[in-house]
């Protein structure tokens, strides 16, 4: 075994030294959680915010796996590392996917940058026509920030895009929360963002491999590394949890393993498996396939049955539980962790209530953005930051067509604004948005008071 590896030190720990020091649990409190291993900064652990020693390994095995120069391991989720990443490298207006995590929203609020908008194809991917036609707007972009994959797969071109951004003296921030698998994916491993030349790259390690909830990483240029210590150290506790961060260490070290490239294999090919069977036999239902979208999210498209009532079919008669479930389709997350039983399962439930599905036969292509072009972005007056301490009244959202928003709006999953504070509520969002929630869809706004609005006074 390693010597540089948490878990071993944790456990020696945990048999051996008495600990006068934090957390109260003092590794003895009797509970099925893991209290014996908890333990925050002590000589023989490092600290997260200065590593020297067993985490600064950490770092370098997560650099040397995807391939970038450096890495720092994060214990408050992609939104930390997102919130970290705006804070150093972001200047002048900050150019994002409106796609984007509301992490990005809420680090151009706090930082008080400008937004100005990329607005996503109805496939939620970014073209290079449109991030190259945004810099013809003269204004001062130091950061731009996009999605890619987006919640639902598909990727963005990024080698264009970041030659773009390069072009124009500006940095590229890509939200890979929902990507750090892919470069272990076999036909995928050279798509990944940092291979394709983004400046910064996010990974919600816990989205899509085996590391716990909360774990995530941020990649960067070398030159970066003291600005972005900085950085997150502003966003993320000072007590980090280790067993958050030997869980980084225990996906890591998964993915070192000789065998890796072998169980890799056989999780893409008992994926090719079943998308094979779905796409063969799906008669109602359809599964969502293009070139740009990574095969482990299965996204099936659901036609005229409510995907909300079929996410609830799936765990109420199969025991199923999926990622979302909007009117139109739901969501099943994949990882290497599943294997061709838990595949299968899957698809027979889908299949089976395929077979029962009544009424209209799901469109090849529907639009998984829905804010692209025919939809306009609603008229910004303000920018968020400028509104922190504005004068407002709350109205019912039914009645809020022409006013001034206070607050974000948001569907959840996945979390991204359809209303920011600042913008002119457009004639129909009240509208659709009171369908989304009326569908079974989570609606939420700042305040949690949805369905009403804060509105400027
Ligand atoms: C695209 C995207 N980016 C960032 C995040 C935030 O990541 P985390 O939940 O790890 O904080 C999410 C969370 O759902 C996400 O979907």
């Amino acid at each position: 075994m390693r010597n540089d590896r948490l878990l071993p030190l944790l456990e020696r720990l945990a048999g051996t030294a008495l600990p006068m020091h934090m957390p109260g649990g003092k590794r003895r409190f009797p509970s099925a959680l893991p209290y014996r291993l908890d333990a925050t900064e002590l000589p023989a652990l490092d600290d997260l915010h200065a590593p020297t020693g067993v985490l600064r390994t950490l770092e370098r095995r997560a650099s040397a796996l995807w391939g970038c120069e450096q890495t720092f391991v994060m214990v408050n989720g992609g939104t930390g590392a997102l919130l970290s990443a705006v804070r150093a490298a972001g200047g002048g207006t900050l150019l994002i996917a409106r796609n984007c995590h509301r992490s990005v929203y809420n680090a151009a609020e706090l930082c008080r940058l400008p937004l100005a908008f990329l607005v996503p194809e109805s496939d939620g991917t970014i073209l290079p026509e449109t991030v190259e036609k945004a810099f013809q707007n003269g204004q001062n972009i130091e950061l731009m920030v996009i999605t890619s994959p987006t919640y639902e797969g598909t990727v963005s071109d990024v080698s264009a895009i970041a030659a773009i951004c390069r072009r124009h003296g500006s940095r590229l921030l890509v939200d890979e929360a929902h990507g750090s698998h892919l470069a272990f994916l076999p036909g995928w491993e050279d798509r990944t963002a940092v291979r394709r030349g983004a400046d910064f790259v996010v990974h919600s390690l816990h989205k899509t491999l085996p590391a716990l909830t909360q774990t995530a990483l941020l990649h960067a240029p070398a030159d970066w590394t003291d600005r972005l210590r900085f950085a997150c150290s502003v966003f993320e506790t000072s007590s980090p949890s280790y067993i958050l961060l030997a869980s980084v260490d225990e996906c890591l070290a998964f993915l070192e393993r000789d065998d890796a490239a072998a169980v890799w294999r056989d999780y893409a090919d008992a994926l090719g498996e079943v998308r094979e069977r779905l796409f063969a036999c799906l008669r109602h239902f359809r599964l969502y396939d293009a070139e740009n979208a990574e095969p482990g999210k299965l996204l099936l498209l659901t036609g005229g049955t409510s995907g909300v009532e079929t996410a609830q079919a799936l765990r109420e008669r199969f025991a199923i539980d999926v990622e979302y479930a909007y009117p139109d389709r739901l969501l099943a997350m994949t990882s290497v962790c599943d294997d061709r039983e838990t595949l299968g399962r899957f698809a027979d439930a889908v299949l089976t209530l395929d077979g029962e599905a009544v009424g209209e036969g799901a469109p090849e292509h529907p639009p998984l953005f829905r804010q692209s072009g025919e939809n306009p972005l609603p008229q910004a007056v303000f920018q968020p930051f400028e509104l922190r301490d504005a004068p407002s009244r709350t109205v019912p959202l039914a009645a809020s067509a022409g006013e001034i928003s206070l607050e974000y709006v948001w569907a959840y999953p996945p979390g991204i604004p359809a209303l920011l504070p600042g913008e002119r509520v457009p004639e129909g969002l009240p509208e659709r948005l009171h369908a989304l929630a009326a569908s079974g869809v989570s609606v939420r706004s700042s305040s949690g008071r949805f369905p009403t609005l804060s509105v400027l006074a």
